[in-house]
């Protein structure tokens, strides 16, 4: 098993929102579109008044946060991940939001009756999941006839070159074994659903990242708790030597500049 869908190291990864922010942060400040992450999966979202939705593995919630004034009147949402401290996150950060319903929940093992939502969302989830065609049928199971099914990923060229710049400062870091697309990205997750759905579409969102700056470099790669082994590389001293390496890169060639590859799919008319 890859260490992407290790049950226990995603355990730990997302113990708490620590790490998942580290990231997002990273992203808000490099990415070169503008348009931030959070509006534009929104976009692709179809949800209409009264509607029924359920997302598993929500985080922190961030995409409802940044899209509250556009959550249609009369939406039931449930929000459920499988960790307790994640949930709590997104509780925190949604209080203002009323209606809310909040579980924790597999989404191997989704309490729900067949054809009960009209939308379902797993997005950058699915290649957490040990059994992912189980979930995949689980999500059709519970979806309306006529409802959707959202999920986001990445491709496999996404941050391409990242790994590359931490390896050549420590080639005792083992990033280069952690790798999510292998299990579920935008080049393989088509075949998956189409295994349960009957129509399966892929949209690729433009971006790239123009870092300036070390320390949300650094964080971005101590935030990979358990998927790799920087927290026991990266010493104190380590730390401060990775910042020096990083900023000499900057100061040389003014940036550090690397592709991003995500997008979603939009999976609709589930098997039954
Ligand atoms: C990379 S984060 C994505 C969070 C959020 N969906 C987003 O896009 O910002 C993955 C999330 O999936 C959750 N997760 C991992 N495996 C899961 C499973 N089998 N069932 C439900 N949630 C899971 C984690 O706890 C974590 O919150």
């Amino acid at each position: 098993m890859s260490k992407a869908n290790d049950r226990e190291i995603v355990k730990i990864q997302y113990n708490s929102d620590k790490n998942l922010n580290a990231r997002q942060a990273f992203h808000i400040i490099f990415s070169t579109n503008k348009y931030a992450w959070a509006n534009w999966v929104f976009d692709q979202y179809s949800i209409k008044p009264n509607e029924r939705i359920i997302e598993f593995g929500c985080g922190n919630g961030s995409i409802w946060s940044n899209n509250k004034d556009r959550i249609p009147k009369d939406t039931k949402l449930v929000l459920t991940d499988f960790s307790e401290g994640m949930l709590n996150a997104a509780k925190e950060s949604l209080q203002d939001i009323e209606g809310i319903d909040y579980a924790v929940m597999d989404i191997q093992n989704i309490e729900y009756d067949d054809d009960s939502f009209d939308c379902v969302i797993a997005n950058h989830m699915l290649y957490h999941v040990q059994n992912r065609d189980l979930a995949i049928s689980e999500v059709a199971r519970i979806l309306k006839p006529e409802g959707t099914f959202y999920a986001t990923t990445n491709g496999s060229n996404n941050m391409k070159g990242f790994k590359d710049l931490v390896v050549a400062f420590d080639p005792r870091l083992n990033i280069k074994s952690f790798s999510v697309t292998s299990e579920f990205g935008l080049e393989n997750g088509e075949e998956q659903l189409y295994k349960h759905f009957n129509s399966v579409e892929k949209i690729i969102r433009e971006d790239s990242l123009h870092i300036t700056e070390a320390k949300p470099f650094v964080d971005y790669v101590l935030s990979l708790e358990g998927h790799t082994n920087g927290k026991e590389i990266l010493t104190e001293s380590r730390i401060k030597d990775f910042y020096a390496y990083l900023e000499n890169i900057i100061s040389r060639d003014g940036s550090i500049d690397i592709p991003k590859s995500s997008g979603i799919f939009i999976a609709r008319n589930p098997k039954k």
